[in-house]
């Protein structure tokens, strides 16, 4: 409907029905809904009458399309406007067909395949009457403690702005309008929620300026400037102030600087929050607080309906905040076709048919195959399919592989581990000895026997261990991030029986692998793989598949390190070599200053050789780009992808530059014995940052480029910028 004109509609409606607009309710609160939908924060009591309910804006975590339709239908008929709903809700890493966690995405360092993923899930959700969904999460996270890093792509700005970009081009398309297979994008959590202090959810969050606009910042601008329509606020502080009522983040920053117009809708509860973050005195004050800041929607506390009217009367808000909020809302809707077909692409029919097929579960498979890192391999791996191969572990048959937000993914058609490689052996002439051992905390002593006895009669052993789903993701922390005792327990029995042992991973962060590294012949970090998870790890346990992820979150040596990554800063007394016995640098007295697996770093089948890197030239300009090359040679017997990386470091600036800062990457594919040059071109622009004024620039002087197999890499090209 190209003529209708919102600012007329918004003229027409009563104050309280334009406030009404502007909450956000979960699913029980509409008629027609059978199902609960996706209960993610508190349910306390809102005490809104259904005037509110019949005028609300949007919908919080409903899917299905017959659901969508019933209740949408209902609701047009309470409405005097017939105003849609908007149906927003959590398609974070898939919708019935489950892709690997967005941590697990990020290793795999496949920008198309991560768009395509998004595009699917969009696909699906659409079609199950989603409209929004509150996607990519793009916070950069340093802390493995914080539960949330698995819904990350990793540690890295450049790497994260990359996802965010493919994301939000999978999730909208080229045009939301008129493609109806695609749903519009929410990126949050704005801002730096990834920085919660301790690794503690919802902790506190004081950055300067200059941190959050060099490391943090970038990945939403990227989102943003991909046309991403929607942002959410996080649920911290920033430099005080939390964010929801943050008015230098979110007018300022936010609104005024980076030109975005779209929707601003709170987290669950943030506006409310207010009060107890101790910013607000009351939720009078917490509604002020939260639309002078620029928020839009309030999701699922009352705030707006119960106090803005009063505020609008008193002069205390301007009624012109709450039009333009109103107006953003009635905008995306418009712009979904919503007031032409309030029920877009939601269909009964077409939902069966596409939601979970088998062309969007072999994309899952393949995500899955490029997102498992392999981090050790002591010839173990691949293994043969042949004598006696025991399987053991709580996630040898466990279908808790989605990951935390995987709502509506099915963990009864998850392929389990056992399934995946039984089907793997069909026609062979080995056999599989499956048995638990142990679950996630716990064991019994018929479990424990049973593991004892298949390890004892097999010629080589799989561990499937790991962390339940709920041990990671919102409100998942952990200050130890080992694996749980027992699982340590099993691992060193087994161990004592001398067989081969092979440990799959299955978890939501970077563990603390003390207890697991030293027992294992080979780990391969499989991270909540989704759907297909039996089937991929079994594809990389036999090798059908090479192992190619590549970590983006460093793995710490303990959880003293945390935060440890890659893109740190030197210090005044760095600690040089790790053994020289010297007491006045900057190091731990009891482990090493570097993480046990570094940014970047995984291993495969096929090993790589890269010949002697070399610059087209020692001095860059701002108008000539200088380039760098290198050979890379498959070394091994199997085909094989490496990514070969790109770093840089800023020998001095004004402020101090971090060690290492990756700036480009290329992933290639070798056929054995084949070498390919990979050349990347480098320019000034890629050397700028923030200044101490927050200007952004380079500065004239030295660099070092660095090309190779991960951020560890050492081989140092010296050039200059010269302006
Ligand atoms: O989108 C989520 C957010 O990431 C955490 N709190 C709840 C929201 C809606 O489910």
């Amino acid at each position: 409907n190209e003529d209708l004109n919102l600012n007329e509609l918004i003229g027409q409606m009563t104050l309280d029905e334009k406030i009404a607009q502007l909450i956000q309710l979960a699913v029980p609160f509409y008629e027609g809904a059978q199902e609960s939908g996706l209960i993610t924060g508190p349910m306390a009591s809102l005490g809104i009458d259904e005037a509110t309910v019949h005028n609300s804006g949007s919908v919080l975590g409903m899917a299905g399309a017959q659901e969508v339709i019933n209740v949408q239908r209902t609701h047009l008929g309470h409405n005097r406007h017939g105003i849609p709903l908007l149906m927003m809700a959590d398609i974070v890493h898939g919708f019935k067909t489950i892709f690997p966690v967005p941590l697990a995405i990020g290793c795999s360092w496949d920008l198309e395949l991560a768009e395509r993923s998004a595009e699917i899930a969009a696909k699906e959700a659409s079609v199950s009457g989603v409209h929004v969904t509150y996607a990519p999460m793009v916070d950069l996270v340093r802390d493995p403690r914080w539960g949330r890093v698995v819904e990350s792509t990793g540690e890295d700005p450049y790497l994260n702005a990359e996802f965010g970009r493919a994301f939000v081009r999978g999730f909208q398309g080229e045009d939301l309008a008129s493609d109806k297979d695609r749903v519009a994008a929410c990126v949050k959590h704005f801002a730096a929620y990834g920085a919660a202090e301790a690794g503690r959810d919802y902790n506190t969050v004081d950055l300067s300026d200059r941190q959050m606009r060099e490391f943090y910042l970038p990945a939403y601008k990227a989102a943003l400037d991909e046309g991403c329509e929607m942002v959410m606020t996080s649920f911290n502080t920033i430099d005080g102030i939390p964010a929801t009522g943050n008015a230098k983040l979110m007018r300022k920053l936010l609104r005024e600087e980076w030109g975005f117009d779209g929707i601003l809708i709170s987290d669950w509860g943030a506006v409310k929050e207010l009060i107890a973050h101790g910013i607000a005195a009351d939720e009078s004050e917490a509604a002020l607080k939260a639309i002078k800041a620029g928020v839009d929607i309030e999701m699922m506390t009352s705030c707006y309906v119960k106090h803005l009217s009063e505020l609008v009367e008193q002069g205390e808000v301007d009624e012109a905040l709450i039009d333009e909020a109103v107006l953003r809302i009635l905008t995306l809707k418009k712009k979904l076709g919503l007031f032409d077909n309030p029920y877009r692409a939601a269909d009964p029919e077409r939902e069966r048919e596409i939601v979970f097929c088998d062309a969007h579960r072999r994309t899952a498979r393949e995500l899955a195959v490029k997102s498992a890192v392999l981090l050790k391999n002591e010839g173990t791996l691949p293994l043969g399919r042949e004598g006696n191969i025991a399987l053991i572990g709580p996630f040898a048959t466990s279908g808790d592989v989605l990951g935390p937000w995987s709502w509506t993914g099915s963990k009864e058609e998850a392929v389990k581990l056992a399934d995946g490689v039984r089907s793997k052996l069909a026609g062979s002439s080995a056999k599989l000895l499956v048995a638990e051992g142990c679950d996630i905390e716990t064991a019994t002593a018929a479990q424990w026997q049973a593991a004892l006895a298949a390890a004892q009669a097999a010629d080589t052993v799989v561990l499937a261990l790991g962390e339940h789903s709920d041990m990671s993701g919102e409100a998942g922390c952990r200050a130890d991030i080992r694996l749980p005792e027992i699982q340590l327990e099993l691992i060193r029995q087994i161990k004592s029986l001398g067989k081969p042992i092979t440990i799959v991973l299955f978890n939501g962060r970077p563990l603390d692998l003390h207890g697991v590294i030293e027992e294992a012949d080979a780990i391969l970090e499989a991270w909540y793989p989704g759907s297909e998870a039996g089937n991929a790890v079994a594809d990389l346990l036999f090798g059908d598949a090479n192992p190619s992820g590549r970590l983006t979150m460093s793995f710490p040596y303990s959880v003293g390190q945390v935060p440890v990554y890659y893109n740190a800063y030197n210090t005044g007394r760095p600690q040089g070599a790790p053994d020289a016995q010297v007491r006045y640098v900057s190091q731990y007295l009891d482990i090493p200053n570097e993480p046990l697996l570094p940014f970047g770093f995984g291993l495969g089948y096929s090993e790589f050789e890269y010949g002697t890197a070399r610059l087209s030239s020692e001095l860059m300009t701002a108008d000539k780009p200088i380039e760098v090359t290198v050979t890379v040679r498959n070394k091994g017997s199997v085909e094989g992808t490496e990514t070969v990386q790109l770093y840089v470091r800023d020998l001095s600036g004004e402020v101090v530059r971090p060690v290492k800062e990756l700036k480009a990457f290329r992933k290639v594919s070798l056929q054995p014995g084949e070498s390919r040059e990979i050349s990347f071109a480098l320019e000034e622009k890629q050397l700028r940052y923030y200044h101490s004024d927050l200007t952004h620039a380079s500065d004239a002087g030295d660099f070092i480029a660095y090309v190779g197999s991960s951020s560890k890499t050492n081989e140092a090209l010296p050039f200059r910028l010269a302006k």
